[in-house]
């Protein structure tokens, strides 16, 4: 049975650490896990009910939350911003929140951050766990991934995922989301 995993990236940037540690996750994962890049949503207008009201859910919102309902799990892999969830990732989290169907209720979902400083990321993954309580998620406990220092985790100039002991945990953490994957599911 494959796991289909669906990863979210919340940093929009080219050479970003968080997507480079997305790249790294396939070689890292057990055997059977299969990984999709979630679509963009970038490209979301800002919340506003009124554009609900007018209308309804702009296209590429109900794009992303067809691709969060056909996952097993989802790997949210995000930059801390301002000590919590950077804004366009937050904002996608509030439109897909309002759907019916809210995609998000009871789907496994684990956390990564890559950062530039020494936290890794943690106070964003804590402001994260409150929201994803209010959508009903199940949420992946440990071990958390945290990449703290991240110039110094990843190649200069290819951006793979050079340190040892991050592929060592990230690898850790993927077979335990594997197991908690189909606990949930049983
Ligand atoms: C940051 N950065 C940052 N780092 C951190 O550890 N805690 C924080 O609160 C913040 N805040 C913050 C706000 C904004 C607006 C930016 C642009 C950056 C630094 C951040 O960790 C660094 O830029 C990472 O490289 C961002 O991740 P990506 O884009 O490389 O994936």
């Amino acid at each position: 049975d494959q796991l289909k995993v669906l990863t979210i990236c919340g940093s929009l940037r080219k050479n970003s650490y968080n997507h480079a540690l997305v790249r790294a996750l396939p070689a890292l994962a057990p055997a059977g896990m299969t990984f999709t890049e979630a679509p963009p949503f970038d490209g979301f207008p800002f919340y506003n009910q009124d554009i609900q009201d007018a209308s309804g859910f702009p296209a590429p919102v109900v794009t992303f939350a067809d691709a969060v309902r056909a996952a097993d799990g989802v790997i949210i892999v995000t930059p801390e911003y301002n000590w919590t969830i950077p804004g366009a990732l937050k904002n996608a989290f509030d439109w897909v929140s309002r759907l019916k169907d809210q995609p998000f209720k009871d789907k496994p979902v684990a956390l990564q951050s890559a950062s530039g400083g020494p936290l890794g990321g943690s106070r964003m993954q804590y402001h994260m766990r409150q929201s994803l309580t209010y959508l009903n998620v199940f949420l992946f406990g440990t071990p958390e991934i945290f990449v703290s220092f991240a110039q110094n985790k990843f190649d200069k100039d290819t951006l793979e995922l050079t340190d040892q002991p991050t592929r060592d945990i990230v690898k850790t953490q993927l077979a335990a989301f594997g197991g908690f994957i189909q606990r949930v599911k049983a």
